[in-house]
């Protein structure tokens, strides 16, 4: 049956509807109850306001609103799964149920806003999408960039000497409507009342307008209409036009029933809206919350390599788009209740990227985070944005000139002001100064164009590059070097996870992982390298260079080894250099009070590192083994009989891991946990590797794999953001799941049943074993 607006309903709640009594009175808690989006709190911050739900009540009906409000990470990328049980057709409808004398309005402008892309159901929706993906592939949008940069320099010069500025009146609105205009093959209209249409089809949308506000914005909404529908017969009469709405046109010839007459004019105007406030107000977002860090803001100027990971996390912590809606087409559970069909979901995106059950320390804006790209603002699935990497690219550009042009920016006291809706976010004026004396250009003319670009796409977490100090370089046992590790601004470095590691950037470019070796509260990094004459040549560059004073550059933390705190005891096996990571595991064993056996075998007791720290602090837990002394860890006899409740973590030499992994086969699965420092056998050779396809369930689309290229390589390419680390099988950040298929297996991170469960893969290294692999991405 068709669903009816529920706020306007008499009863409106959903469990009277269900004709289900309450056990204990109003199954409506009291939080929910008073829930209103129009309130304060989720005016100024959304995720803030949403804290106790992700925490007592993650799927609540919201009687003030008529909405399910799912506000967890998990259940709301569930809903953007599957975009059959949960309609996105309500995506532009009114959310406050429009007044007559509103509606009389918009027929008198014979106002008919209908399906477009992001509000069509499948299939009609995934053939549309498909037909218009080709101005997003990166080499189309690569077209728009020197076009951004000289918009952005533009407006820059033109403020440049004046010292202060409102950014978002001088730039951050203009540039990416003007932008948006130019993609959308547009031509440059009245800027002034595009943005005054904006605000109109906002709150026409996503606001509350109160009955008088309701003709005002109702008259703004049918002039932007008619107006929409003017430019449209103004590009039809010229057949040779370029930009995405002409793709439309040329497409709604060739294919009118795939790309209707309706759709065309619906599009164009809520594209004008998508292409572009979205884009300023997630500008705006960025600027705001990096200069109201300096700390932050000054790492970013001298590390701009940093910049695409900064947006990222930006869009991540206070992202444009808060909300976003679907309609349940059955009744269906999400997170343990029960949604009736035709139940109205506000999902709210900003709440889901500050769920601490998917991203660390989720409040702190952090732009060394790995996995922001998972961040929910741009949607997710088959509906996702497809113009976020315009989007990136703007928003990068804006931030590479101003880190360089403008390093000493700083914001002005002010109160943020926002336009009252539930969906889109972002401050209306955002007030900075400067003083024009300490331009970097004054002095050096060739800052104003020395600029840097970055590839198309999600931010490459290779390129997230942190610069430390060494502040001690010293022998910690023979053939090994002691380092220490420091933040050059005199910052404390956040601690490693028992079993994380560094990876080092070479002058080369090439990188090489070390561990943290603790003690984990030090506020610096502590790293023990062995020099190894046979190597690649990373150890021994570390050997002769590394000296107190050097700065150095590193990846990281990262953790591929992590300690499971849960078990009753455990056994810590190190072979040599393995000490590493085995030693900062004894350390939070010790702290935890958990029961642990180190062992400890090397060549003699003068190569053997940390034995001064080890006898002090593990005195009673440790077993040393020089071989010198003809001591020999015997593995054999030390796991003959298999422990209840025993995890082992060991490191060392390949050849001991691999006497471990004989000698505990009897042993519980997953018992063993090693560290693997390579991935020998993960490189592609195309000679020996062949083409697949792999069908995306979420997103409806079916990639080819070429032989010389990864799974993660095509997905990328395509547009979709996997989440990737090592890009060699060993730390598990790429995974993803598997639903139909025979995985060819190249990682180092899955068990052997995890492997033959088939459920899941990771896409840097394994490949299909048939012709054809289904994904749930
Ligand atoms: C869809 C956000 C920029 C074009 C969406 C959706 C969101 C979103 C939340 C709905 C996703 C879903 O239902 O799963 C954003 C943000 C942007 C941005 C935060 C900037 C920071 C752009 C730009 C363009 C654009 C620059 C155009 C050039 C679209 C289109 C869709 C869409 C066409 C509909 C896709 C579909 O339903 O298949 N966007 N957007 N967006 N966006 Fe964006
Ligand atoms: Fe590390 Fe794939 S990126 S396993």
């Amino acid at each position: 049956s068709a669903p009816s607006q529920p706020a306007a309903e008499a009863s409106g709640c959903p469990f009277h509807r269900a004709g289900e009594p309450a056990p204990n009175g109003c199954p409506v808690s009291s939080q929910a109850a008073a829930f209103d989006p129009f309130d304060r709190p989720y005016q100024l911050d959304p995720a803030e306001a949403l804290r106790w739900s992700r925490d007592q009540e993650p799927v609540f009906w919201s009687p003030r609103l008529g909405y399910w409000v799912v506000s967890r990470y998990d259940d709301i990328k569930a809903i953007f799964r599957d975009n059959h049980t949960f309609s996105p057709s309500i995506a532009l409808e009114k959310i406050t149920p429009p007044s007559d004398e509103a509606l009389a309005v918009l027929k008198r402008y014979d106002y008919g806003m209908h399906r477009t892309l992001v509000n069509e159901d499948e299939p009609a929706h995934m053939a549309r999408r498909r037909e218009l993906l080709d101005a997003f592939t990166p080499e189309a949008l690569e077209a728009h960039a020197p076009m951004v940069r000289r918009l952005v320099r533009e407006r820059l010069d033109a403020i440049i000497d004046r010292g202060r500025a409102d950014l978002v009146a001088e730039l951050f609105w203009e540039v990416p409507l003007t932008v948006a205009l130019h993609f959308l093959g547009v031509p440059e209209e009245d800027m002034e009342q595009l943005r005054r249409f904006s605000v109109a089809h906002t709150l026409n949308t996503w606001g509350r307008p109160s009955p008088a506000q309701q003709v005002e914005v109702a008259e703004g909404v049918g002039r932007f209409w008619q107006y929409s529908g003017e430019v449209l017969r103004r590009m039809q009469a010229r057949p040779n036009g370029h930009g995405w709405m002409h793709d439309m046109i040329a497409k709604n010839r060739e294919k009118p029933d795939v790309v209707t007459d309706s759709y065309l004019h619906s599009m164009m105007m809520a594209i004008i809206v998508a292409a572009h406030e979205t884009t300023a107000l997630a500008t705006a977002n960025a600027f705001r919350q990096l200069l109201s860090r300096p700390a932050v803001w000054a790492e970013l100027c001298a590390n701009p390599a940093l910049i695409p990971a900064a947006a990222e996390e930006c869009l991540r912590h206070s992202g444009s788009v808060v909300a976003w809606r679907r309609i349940a087409t059955r009744e269906v559970a999400v997170g343990g209740v029960t949604i009736p069909e035709g139940g109205r979901i506000l999902m709210v995106t900003a709440s889901a990227n500050h769920d601490p059950r998917h991203f660390e320390n989720p409040d702190e804006l952090d732009i060394y985070r790995d996995n922001a790209v998972d961040h929910l603002t741009f949607g997710y699935g088959s509906h996702q944005c497809m113009g976020k990497n315009l989007g990136r690219l703007e928003m990068r550009i804006f931030l590479e000139e101003f880190t360089r042009r403008l390093p000493h920016l700083e914001l002005e006291e002010q109160t943020f002001t926002f336009l009252p809706n539930t969906s889109f976010r972002g401050p209306e004026a955002l007030r900075v100064r400067w003083d024009p004396a300490r331009n970097p250009e004054r002095r050096d003319p060739a800052v104003r164009n020395a600029q840097r670009d970055f590839p198309i796409g999600a931010p490459e977490s290779r390129a997230i590059v942190r610069r430390v100090r060494v502040t001690r370089a010293a022998p910690e046992a023979e053939g090994i070097l002691g380092v220490t590790l420091a933040d050059p601004a005199g910052g404390r470095l956040p601690a490693g996870s028992p079993g994380a590691h560094l990876d080092l950037v070479l002058p080369n470019g090439e990188t090489r992982k070390y561990s943290l070796c603790g003690p984990a509260d030090s506020g610096d990094w502590r790293l023990a390298v062995l020099r190894e004459p046979e190597g690649r040549g990373g150890s021994r560059w570390v050997h002769e260079t590394v000296t107190e004073g050097l700065a150095l550059e590193v990846r990281g933390p990262r953790n591929h080894f992590r300690l499971d705190e849960g078990a009753e005891r455990y056994l810590l096996i190190a072979g040599g250099i393995g000490i590493t990571p085995i030693i900062a595991m004894a350390d939070r064993l010790k702290a935890l009070g958990k029961p642990y056996e180190l062992h400890y075998a090397g060549r003699g007791r003068d190569t053997m590192a940390f034995l001064g720290r080890l006898e002090r602090d593990h005195g009673a837990a440790l077993r040393l083994y020089p071989r010198a002394e003809g001591a020999r860890l015997d593995l054999a006899t030390l796991l003959a009989e298999p422990r209840e409740g025993s995890l082992i973590y060991a490191c060392g030499p390949e050849r001991l891991l691999d006497a471990l992994a004989r000698q505990t086969r009897h042993w519980p699965e997953g018992s063993l946990h090693v560290e693997h420092f390579s991935a020998e056998g993960t490189a592609l050779d195309p000679e020996r590797e062949h083409a697949f396809q792999v069908a995306l369930a979420d997103s409806d689309l079916t990639l080819e794999v070429p032989r010389d290229r990864t799974l993660l390589q095509t997905l990328r390419a395509a547009g979709i953001d996997v989440p990737s680390d090592c890009e060699e099988g060993l730390c598990g950040s790429c995974q993803v799941a598997v639903l139909d298929g025979e995985v060819d297996h190249r990682d180092k991170v899955l068990t052997a049943s995890e492997r033959e469960g088939q459920d899941r893969l990771m896409t840097c290294c394994s490949r299909a074993r048939g012709k054809r692999l289904v994904l749930a991405l």
